[in-house]
């Protein structure tokens, strides 16, 4: 078949069109002087260089250095979707309800972004909590990246109040009752609680002011800090350099030129060979969820919140969504006053200690070796005794509380704190193995 005619070559053609080499050349040189132009004003080139093709990588990264990036995909898709999800909500008592029921129903599309964004947000969980469970295995959190992890310490606390925050938003039952739990747990504080109860809800009862200082926070401010930290993470990151699965400092062996042997350029080959397969395969299994399983059973979306906020009628049973569901377990093992100070006081020191816990590992861990690869088998096994600990009270915090679910809760929550506060007796005694010089490719 001939050509259309737009599409054949104009028998007088301006030479760069013709794809003759002297015409590249110009093409090449017009941008190699608009990016001076650009360099002499903004250090686009230098910064790229510095955090890209001249950052040289551990060679060694495997399947656990997917997280990171991963967790950069989500936050992107969780602003997106979040801003297109806020042009149709509407933040009132009246109204938020059901604005979401029409961006369910109504807006082209709203389906697809709602979905997006609930989904999102358990993802955002998952890769995180993995990203964090690296961390641990590789020690990726001593010296010099002490910084590094308080940094990711505060990302996680932020991405927790971010959640909560959102989850009040569509109005739902669930939303409505689990805020209310959560919040009246500063009203255990002693003295100031139930003042500060009131002030945080703006009301006397969780209502529409409550909401929309609720919006407020996790459409504007929550989502600011977030992407500030997310941005000082990487530089901090960049400027002590990753740790791999070895746990050796790969700055220890340069060549002549300063750059590290183990070390390879993460552009282009980190990027293209690593985390773009691990991106496309993300997203399948993401887009399988939206499009199959957005609810995944009452998980990532709970039933309740399919009716509007009622007041007067609590949820048979009260859950918060999966990714709380391990420290709200906690929260609830706490079951003895103290001290003259209500058991829910105790409750809520245990659910905070659980979350802010982590951020001390870096003075914790006495160990010679950083990597779980070269620890003894003590680490091993009291980190899969914490692992086993999270998953459990993960499921307990799904269940109505019984005399036995409290137990179990209590005696997982005691594994759970094992892993930290015995760390510096364990790391110390046990007997770790020798580290190679070089990092290893298994
Ligand atoms: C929005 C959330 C987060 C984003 C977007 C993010 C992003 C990243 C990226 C892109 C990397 C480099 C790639 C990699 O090593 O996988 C990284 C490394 C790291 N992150 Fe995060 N991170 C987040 C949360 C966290 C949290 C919650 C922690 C821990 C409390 C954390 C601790 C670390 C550490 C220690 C490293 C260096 C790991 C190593 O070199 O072995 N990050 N992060």
């Amino acid at each position: 078949m001939a050509p259309a005619p737009h599409t054949q070559a104009p028998q007088t053609q301006a030479p760069h069109t013709q794809g003759n080499v002297p015409g590249r050349g110009k093409a090449a040189a017009a941008w190699g002087n608009f990016m001076a132009w650009v360099d002499e004003r903004f250090p686009l080139t230098e910064t790229f260089e510095y955090h890209m093709s001249h950052y040289y990588a551990p060679k060694n990264f495997n399947f656990w250095y997917f997280f990171g990036v991963l967790s950069v995909v989500v936050l992107v898709n969780q602003l997106l979707t979040g801003i297109w999800l806020t042009m149709s909500y509407v933040p009132s008592g009246d109204g938020a309800f059901r604005s979401v029921e029409y961006i369910m129903r109504d807006v082209e599309y709203g389906w697809l972004l709602r979905y997006l964004h609930s989904t999102g947000a358990s993802a955002f969980f998952i890769v995180v909590y993995l990203h964090m469970f690296r961390g641990l295995m590789y020690g990726s959190y001593r010296k010099p990246r002490e910084l590094l992890w308080l940094i990711g310490m505060a990302i996680f606390v932020v991405l927790m109040a971010e959640g909560f925050f959102g989850y009040l938003l569509p109005w739902g039952n669930m939303s409505y009752w689990g805020a209310q739990v959560i919040v009246s747990l500063v009203g255990a504080l002693p003295l100031i609680g139930p003042d500060l109860m009131e002030w945080v809800r703006g009301d006397f009862l969780m209502s529409e002011i409550t909401l929309n200082r609720f919006f407020a926070l996790h459409v504007v401010a929550l989502p600011l800090v977030l992407v500030m930290l997310v941005f000082v993470h990487i530089v901090a990151l960049h400027h002590v350099g990753s740790n791999n699965p070895d746990g050796i400092e790969i700055k220890k062996h340069k060549d002549a030129n300063g750059v590290p042997l183990d070390g390879i350029p993460f552009h282009p080959y980190y990027t293209i060979g690593h985390d773009l397969p691990a991106i496309v395969g993300f997203l399948f299994i993401f887009c399988a969820v939206v499009f199959f399983a957005p609810e995944m059973g009452g998980y990532f979306l709970e039933k309740p919140n399919f009716e509007q906020a009622n007041p007067l009628k609590t949820p048979d049973h009260i859950v918060p969504v999966w990714y709380y569901t391990p420290f709200y377990a906690m929260l609830r093992a706490a079951t003895y006053p103290l001290f003259g100070l209500s058991a829910k006081f105790w409750g809520f020191v245990v659910m905070a200690g659980a979350i802010v816990v982590p951020a001390i590992l870096p003075w914790l861990d006495r160990s010679p070796v950083k990597s779980i690869r070269y620890k003894g088998w003590i680490s091993k096994v009291m980190l899969a005794l914490f692992v086993l600990s999270f998953f459990i009270l993960g499921y307990l915090g799904t269940i109505p509380s019984s005399p036995a679910a409290t137990l179990m809760a209590q005696i997982c929550t005691a594994l759970y704190f094992a892993y930290f506060v015995l760390m510096p007796w364990y790391t110390r005694v046990e007997k770790t193995k020798p580290v190679p010089e070089r990092v290893t490719m298994r």
